[in-house]
């Protein structure tokens, strides 16, 4: 075995490995190299290893919210960083620090249970800890960014770490810098997050609970999150999807007010500036639901989902993305965008969830 054989086997880097288990729509592209890294020093080696072979490094978390579409090129690393970190500040406010590889449902079920309020909306999200602020998850009326106070970040190529105020992660919905400009040169280690030892329970997204009901605790609310995800979403273990595919689209005023006067039952939402429609409405309306495009379709019980029963590989699910588009732009005039993000990128490294 040649020195570099032998020293990429020390540090648990695979050649050609399958990203197969490491994203939930499960395609099956390879990546030129591969780790698994579950200690900050492996992972400062994994970036000297990098930066000395002149590879590119992309970081995939729960690979949940992802879309690869090739076979990678540069390094892998699979963030499975673990712990979480408690701090009682005082009788109403606990600190969580988290490691970015857990389990991001885990992180709420360990607030609930010690009675912990501010995460109880966003349950069964899948994904990891790290992954969550780069999309800025959000659920039922709730976003990341609202419990979030600080960001862990490694900078890709002097393994420095530092971290960043939340107000300053540039976040907007299923937005922020991590996407953006970071993108290049920061991954996420961990997060801090300011949780309420009492507090009121937000329950005014629709079809969360009854408009009345004043008897709902931190628990039922996180039980009924996860009967209603449950009902409405597919669990990625047992058929393969990323959530959400599109985002819920902003159109002006004008726009809304001429498309409400041709659908009447038009699911909007009146921001200050413009309107946000249901996506899943749309492409329900424009008769997508359920139908099924060689071996990936659209859930049958929510349209804004797409899953892949059968597929290896990206095609057909990018045929039938453009099929979606192209028909909800010629009904509604809408352009509808992605959510999940792209791998491999064009240029460059990314760090995705
Ligand atoms: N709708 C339909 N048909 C469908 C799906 C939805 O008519 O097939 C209508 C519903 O009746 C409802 C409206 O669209 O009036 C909104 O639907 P829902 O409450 O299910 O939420 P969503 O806008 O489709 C967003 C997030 C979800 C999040 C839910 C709940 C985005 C892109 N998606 O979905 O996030 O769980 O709200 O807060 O913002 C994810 O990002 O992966 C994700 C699942």
């Amino acid at each position: 075995m040649n020195e570099n054989a032998l020293n990429n086997r020390q540090l648990g880097i695979e050649q050609d490995a399958s990203l197969l288990e490491f994203n939930t729509l499960r395609f099956d592209y390879k990546a030129e190299y591969l780790a698994v890294v579950s200690s900050l020093a492996h992972l400062k080696a994994l970036l000297q290893w990098a930066n000395d072979a002149n590879q590119t490094v992309t970081m995939i978390g729960g690979g949940s919210n992802l879309l690869i579409c090739a076979d990678v090129s540069g390094l892998v690393i699979i963030n499975r960083l673990s712990g979480i970190q408690v701090d009682v500040q005082d009788e109403a406010n606990v600190m969580m620090t988290v490691a970015a590889g857990e389990n991001w449902h885990h992180v709420v079920e360990y607030a609930v249970s010690h009675h912990w309020y501010g995460i109880e909306n966003l349950a069964l999200i899948p994904g990891t800890m790290g992954a969550a602020p780069v999309q800025n998850i959000g659920a039922y009326g709730v976003e990341i960014k609202d419990v979030l106070r600080r960001v862990q970040v490694i900078h890709k190529h002097t393994g420095e770490q530092s971290w960043i105020d939340g107000k300053d992660c540039g976040f907007a919905y299923r937005d922020s810098h991590f996407k953006g400009k970071w993108k290049d040169t920061l991954f996420i280690t961990a997060v801090e997050l300011s949780l309420k030892i009492n507090a009121e329970l937000l329950l005014s997204y629709g079809g969360l609970v009854a408009p009345l009901d004043d008897q709902s605790t931190l628990l039922s609310v996180f039980e009924r999150v996860c009967e209603v995800r449950r009902q409405k979403l597919p669990d990625p273990s047992f058929l393969a999807n990323a959530g959400s595919f599109f985002k819920n689209p902003l159109i002006s005023k004008a726009h809304s007010q001429t498309l409400k006067a041709r659908f009447p039952e038009l699911v909007s939402f009146a921001l200050e500036e413009n309107v946000k429609l249901a996506a899943g409405w749309l492409i329900d309306q424009a008769g997508w639901k359920g139908k099924r495009h060689l071996g990936v379709g659209v859930y049958d019980k929510q349209a804004l989902v797409l899953v892949n029963y059968s597929e290896h590989k990206a095609d057909a699910l990018l045929a039938l993305e453009a099929l979606i588009k192209q028909s909800v732009y010629e009904r509604y005039g809408v352009l509808l965008e992605r959510e999940p993000v792209q791998l491999p990128l064009s240029s460059h490294s990314e760090s995705l969830s």
